[in-house]
């Protein structure tokens, strides 16, 4: 499934495929904190960050996959109607269940019991999904896997794999799964480390205004910041870093099980063990960074270089690394990046 998610969901063309899909939810994120703004007394509204920032990210992958952004009505102001608030809620309970300790993952045979009762909620979270999923993705597969118009998404794309004798590469259930696996993966890294970055920046003023500078040097007064400009723009990239670096969504990485005996680091690890990584750990390591606690968005621009938000040396965990890393680290970039010059471009409209 690894493999092909990773050349035919990921891969570079199919990113390329999805840029108009991505562009117009660049531009509902404007348009909603624009309205967000307009309201309110004076024309002093306010805007959620987090709100618009967790919704940017779930109409993306939602047009990117399901090639819809509203399962309803489309709101006027650019903003998440009730289905989409349903939507990302449930995303995000699947997230916070996923990360969570749950004693049945340790001792199996208790699972029956639902003794933390985490059972009850994913379940009821899985339903929403499947709510809202399900009539698109089997009215889909209804009209055939041969498809007589052009693939228009990425359920389109995952119904029509074929395997090597022609028939359906990928059966509904792994659809519907992997499908839930792409919106969970999407959500939730790229709207923490904004709403992040975008708090510490306020702290710093500073580093606000160097990023306004940058994007007023490369993508003007003119227009609004594109995924054409995202190369040159270092130092919003470092300032997303550093948010990952600083502030990771939760405080291990999924965890993997060593297939082997092994030494690391001069531990003993037996084969079998559950072995998590610390991302606080990884990036406050005062071996490793200098002041490790002050947002210092500088510390990863290096002589002109671009800056990317990978991170394959594990000296802080965006994206991990190996056989179990990220498959998204394209699409995660492109969307951390584009969420955050776009949300500062506001502070300083063209
Ligand atoms: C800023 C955005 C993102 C960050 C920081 C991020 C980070 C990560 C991390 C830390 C892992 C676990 C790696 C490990 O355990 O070694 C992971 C796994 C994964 N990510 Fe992402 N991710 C992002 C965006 C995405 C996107 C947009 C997608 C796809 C649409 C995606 C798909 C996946 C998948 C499928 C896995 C599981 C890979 C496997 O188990 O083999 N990620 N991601």
């Amino acid at each position: 499934m690894r493999r092909v998610v990773t050349s035919e969901v990921l891969s570079p063309a199919r990113h390329r495929w999805m840029h108009g899909k991505r562009v117009e939810e660049a531009d509902h994120l404007v348009r909603y904190v624009f309205n967000q703004c307009a309201k309110g007394v004076s024309g002093l509204g306010l805007v959620n960050v987090r709100v618009a920032a967790q919704h940017y990210c779930g109409n993306v992958i939602r047009k990117m996959i399901l090639g819809r952004r509203f399962f309803g009505e489309g709101m006027e102001d650019g903003g998440p109607g009730f289905e989409e608030e349903e939507h990302v809620e449930a995303l995000f309970t699947i997230l916070g269940y996923l990360y969570s300790f749950c004693v049945s993952d340790y001792f199996p045979f208790l699972r029956g019991f639902d003794l933390d009762g985490h059972e009850k909620v994913m379940k009821k979270a899985m339903a929403s999904m499947k709510k809202f999923h399900d009539p698109i993705i089997n009215a889909r597969i209804r009209q055939g896997r041969d498809g007589e118009k052009e693939a228009n998404d990425l359920l389109d794309v995952l119904i029509r794999l074929r395997d090597a004798d022609g028939g359906p590469l990928l059966s509904e259930d792994e659809i519907k799964a992997q499908i839930v696996e792409l919106m969970i993966a999407t959500v939730d890294n790229p709207s923490n480390a904004i709403e992040w970055a975008l708090a510490e920046m306020l702290n710093r003023p500073e580093t606000f205004q160097q990023a306004i500078e940058e994007l007023d040097r490369v993508v003007g007064k003119d227009r609004w910041v594109q995924e054409s400009d995202i190369s040159q723009l270092n130092y919003v990239k470092a300032c997303a870093r550093e948010a990952f670096r600083l502030h990771p969504i939760a405080p291990f990485n999924v965890p993997h099980v060593s297939v082997s005996d092994t030494t690391v680091a001069g531990y003993f690890i037996p084969k079998g063990s559950h072995v998590m990584l610390s991302r606080p750990g990884l990036g406050r390591n005062p071996k490793v960074w200098d002041k490790p606690l002050k947002f210092k968005p500088e510390r990863h621009l290096n002589n002109g270089s671009e800056v990317v938000l990978a991170e394959p040396d594990l000296r802080m965990l965006s994206f991990s690394t190996g056989r179990r890393g990220c498959v998204g680290v394209n699409l995660g970039s492109t969307m951390t990046t584009m969420l955050l010059a776009r949300l500062e471009l506001i502070w300083d409209p063209p």
